[in-house]
C-alpha cells in the first residue's frame, strides 16, 4: 500500500514537472543560434559598432526599441513592421520620435541573410542589439538568451499601452506588473535612461503651470527647473528642442539615478521613482552602488526579453515586412 502511494506520488510530481516546464516561459536559450549562425553575434556587434561611430544617437535609439517592442505584444518585432496601405503599424503610432534607428537593425539583418539565410528572427537581432549598446557604452553585459519568432500584427493605436512620462508610481507599477515584471525591474529598467534624450514635450508640464499651487513640479530641483525653462519656453517653436535624461548620456553609468536623489529626474516618471517609498530603497543603493545597478539591469533585462515571446512564428526575411 505504501509502495502504491510512493509510486503514485512519484508519477504525479513527474508530470508536475513536465507540465509546468511546458507552461513556462518560451524556451529561449542562449546557445540557440551555436550551430545554425555561430557568428550571428559577431556579425550584429559589428554592425552596432559601426553605426554607433557614425550616429551618436544610434545606441540610446536601440536601447528604446528593446523595451517598446517587448512591451507591445511582446518582444515579436512588431515595432519593426511597416505600415500597409491597410494597416497603419506601431512606428507610425506616438511616441515614436525617438525609434530612428530601424536602419541599424536592417543592416544587421542584410548580414545576417547573407551569412546564415532564413536564420536568425528580427526579434532576437533586437535583444542582441539593446544588449550590445548597453556593454559598449561602459554597461554591463550579459548573455542574451535567443529562439524569439518574428509576430505579424502590427498595430499603431497599441502603443497607447506604453507607459507616458507622466505616468505615477502606481500606474508604472501596475504596467510593468501586467508584463510580469516587479518593482525592481521597474526601477532598474529605468536606469536605461542613463543614455539618450528627451524631447521638451516629455518634460514641459513639470515646468510651466504644474498645478493650480504650484508652477513647477515641487519635486525637482528648482534651479534645474530653470535650466529646462531655457530650454523649453512655452511657448516652443523649435520641436528638436530638449533635454538630455541624465548629466552623462553618452555613457551607461549609475549617475541616472544620482540625479534623481538630487531632484534633477528629467521625467515625471523618473523623478517618482524616489518619491515613493516602495522604490526610495532601489533608487539610493543604485546610486550608491553601480555594480548592484548593473547586476540588477542585466538580470531585468533578461526579464524584459522574456516578455510574451513567440515560440510559433516566423523568421522574416525582411524585418519591415511580413514572409508571404
Ligand atoms: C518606466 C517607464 C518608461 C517611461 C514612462 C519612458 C518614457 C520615455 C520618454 C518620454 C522618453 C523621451 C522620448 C522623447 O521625448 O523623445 C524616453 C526616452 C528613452 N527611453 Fe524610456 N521610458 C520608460 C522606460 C524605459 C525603459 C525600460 C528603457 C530601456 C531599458 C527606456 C529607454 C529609453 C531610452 C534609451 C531613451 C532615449 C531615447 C533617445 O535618446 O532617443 N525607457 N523614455
Ligand atoms: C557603417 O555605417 C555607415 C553609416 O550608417 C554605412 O554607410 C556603412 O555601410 C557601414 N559599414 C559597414 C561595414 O557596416
Ligand atoms: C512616426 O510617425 C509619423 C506619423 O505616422 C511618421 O510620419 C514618422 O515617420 C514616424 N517616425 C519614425 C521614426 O518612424
Ligand atoms: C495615480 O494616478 C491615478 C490616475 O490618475 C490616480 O487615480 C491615483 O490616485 C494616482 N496615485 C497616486 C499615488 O498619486
Ligand atoms: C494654466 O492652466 C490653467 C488651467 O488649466 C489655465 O487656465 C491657464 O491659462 C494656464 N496658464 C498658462 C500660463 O498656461
Amino acid at each position: 500500500m505504501a509502495v502504491r502511494n510512493m509510486k503514485t506520488t512519484f508519477l504525479q510530481v513527474f508530470l508536475l514537472i513536465i507540465l509546468s516546464a511546458l507552461e513556462s516561459y518560451a524556451a529561449l536559450d542562449a546557445r540557440y543560434y551555436d550551430t545554425t549562425c555561430p557568428q550571428a553575434e559577431q556579425i550584429i556587434a559589428e554592425t552596432v559598432l559601426n553605426a554607433s561611430m557614425h550616429d551618436p544617437k544610434a545606441a540610446a535609439r536601440l536601447l528604446r526599441l528593446f523595451f517598446h517592442d517587448c512591451f507591445i505584444r511582446g518582444c515579436d518585432a512588431s515595432v519593426l513592421l511597416d505600415s500597409t496601405l491597410q494597416n497603419k503599424a506601431e512606428k507610425d503610432g506616438p511616441p515614436n520620435m525617438s525609434l530612428a534607428a530601424f536602419y541599424v537593425i536592417d543592416d544587421a539583418k542584410a548580414k545576417l541573410e547573407k551569412a546564415c539565410p532564413h536564420t536568425v528572427s528580427c526579434a532576437d537581432i533586437i535583444a542582441i542589439t539593446a544588449r550590445d549598446v548597453v556593454t559598449m557604452n561602459g554597461g554591463p553585459y550579459w548573455s542574451v538568451l535567443k529562439g524569439r519568432k518574428d509576430g505579424r500584427v502590427s498595430r499603431a493605436y497599441e502603443t497607447r499601452n506604453l507607459p507616458p512620462p507622466s505616468f505615477n508610481t502606481t500606474q508604472l507599477i501596475q504596467t510593468f506588473a501586467k508584463r510580469g515584471l516587479g518593482v525592481k525591474d521597474m526601477v532598474a529598467l529605468s536606469g536605461g535612461h542613463t543614455v539618450g534624450f528627451s524631447h521638451c514635450s516629455s518634460f514641459v508640464p513639470r515646468i510651466h503651470n504644474f498645478s493650480l499651487m504650484h508652477t513647477v513640479d515641487p519635486s525637482m530641483n528648482q534651479e534645474f527647473a530653470q535650466t529646462l525653462k531655457q530650454k523649453c519656453p512655452s511657448p516652443n517653436k523649435n520641436g528638436d528642442a530638449g533635454q538630455f535624461l541624465d548629466s552623462t548620456a553618452s555613457k551607461f553609468d549609475n549617475d541616472y539615478y544620482k540625479q534623481i536623489l538630487a531632484g534633477k529626474g528629467v521625467l515625471l516618471s523618473d523623478q517618482t521613482l524616489y518619491g515613493d517609498l516602495r522604490r526610495r530603497g532601489f533608487v539610493e543603493s543604485f546610486a550608491k552602488d553601480e555594480n548592484s545597478f548593473f547586476t540588477e539591469f542585466a538580470d531585468s533585462m533578461v526579464k524584459l526579453g522574456n516578455v510574451g515571446v513567440k515560440e510559433e512564428g516566423e523568421v522574416r526575411l525582411n524585418c519591415r515586412v511580413v514572409n508571404n
